[in-house]
């Protein structure tokens, strides 16, 4: 049988996106022993530095009962250029599951395809899933259902805009994209999106009654060359407190983190009332857990 990967958003449907979240709810909220993949070991891959989706996952198998290792490309074979299909052979036979941060979106691709086991996308140059999950859960966590909301995206159209697409098809709230002329989100996922998504250059514009306005660093791990030039290319861009005044009085704010302060956010917005930045990182942990135990676990309790 073919093991259920989790790639992009698409990977869930509607329904299971939405139980999903429900579950982290209650997860975050259960105290006490749950051991659902005792014994279970994740492999997680990271070609690229990480905070949050690390700690996030260890912790989230520790939890859990199961444990986690964590591999560098330096310390393995990979990064000595053995191939991503014979990597994902053998570590799929030692392990339960593999989360793999990387550059191109094809690497992981290829891996799920070779892999007896689950395969989670932890982010690439295209997407990063996970934290749109986490997303979703403080949303809902302190607004309720997404559903029928405008959410303003201000910023880079990058692998976290990308997910926010696939996020609103499959919530159904409004994206309202602000982006520079050359950093538009992938075209092929904004086709599938249809008239739930506008492709705006004014961030007010986007930014004007959203309930939700979330950005991200203008230059992503694997652009540092191109900092300066896009610190030039979006310099109107920034979410600061006459943007955030544009939105719905109670709008809140969100960012991935890391966060460049002065730079996509002013630090009145990120370190302000309506910003739920350090909920948003604590839910990596919970929305994980609940994608954990839908790929893994025998059945839920
Ligand atoms: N938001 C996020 O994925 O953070 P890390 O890069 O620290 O994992
Ligand atoms: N867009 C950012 C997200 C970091 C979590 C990056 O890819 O670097």
């Amino acid at each position: 049988m073919n093991p259920r990967h989790f790639i992009s958003l698409f990977d869930l449907s509607s329904a299971e996106f939405r139980a999903l979240l429900q579950r982290a709810i209650t997860l975050k909220q259960q105290k006490g022993l749950y051991e659902p993949l005792k014994n279970k070991t994740l492999g997680m891959i990271f070609e690229k530095s990480s905070t949050r989706t690390r700690i996030s996952f260890e912790v989230a198998m520790v939890q859990f009962g199961g444990s986690a290792i964590f591999l560098s490309p330096r310390d393995t074979q990979l990064g000595r250029g053995e191939p991503i299909e014979d990597s994902a052979r053998v570590m799929s036979r030692m392990v339960d599951c593999i989360m793999l941060r990387t550059f191109s979106h094809e690497t992981v691709q290829t891996f799920a395809r070779y892999s007896r086991v689950p395969v989670i996308n932890g982010l690439t140059d295209l997407m990063h899933p996970c934290q749109v999950l986490a997303d979703m859960q403080t949303y809902f966590e302190h607004r309720g259902d997404i559903q029928g909301k405008t959410v303003a995206w201000i910023g880079d159209g990058n692998n976290m805009c990308n997910s926010y697409i696939e996020a609103a098809v499959l919530l159904d709230f409004k994206l309202h994209i602000a982006c520079p002329a050359g950093y538009k989100p992938d075209a092929a996922i904004t086709a599938q999106a249809g008239e739930r998504v506008s492709m705006l250059r004014d961030p007010k514009a986007a930014a004007a009654g959203a309930d939700l306005i979330v950005t991200d660093v203008w230059a992503s791990m694997g652009q540092e060359e191109e900092q300066e030039k896009r610190r030039q290319a979006f310099a109107d861009y920034q979410v600061d407190a006459a943007l955030m005044a544009l939105a719905a009085p109670d709008a809140i704010f969100m960012h991935c983190l890391p966060a460049h302060r002065g730079e996509e956010v002013s630090a009145a917005v990120i370190d302000g009332p309506q910003s739920v930045v350090w909920d948003e990182a604590e839910n990596r942990l919970h929305a994980q857990k609940a994608l954990l135990e839908l790929l893994l676990a025998a059945s839920p309790s």
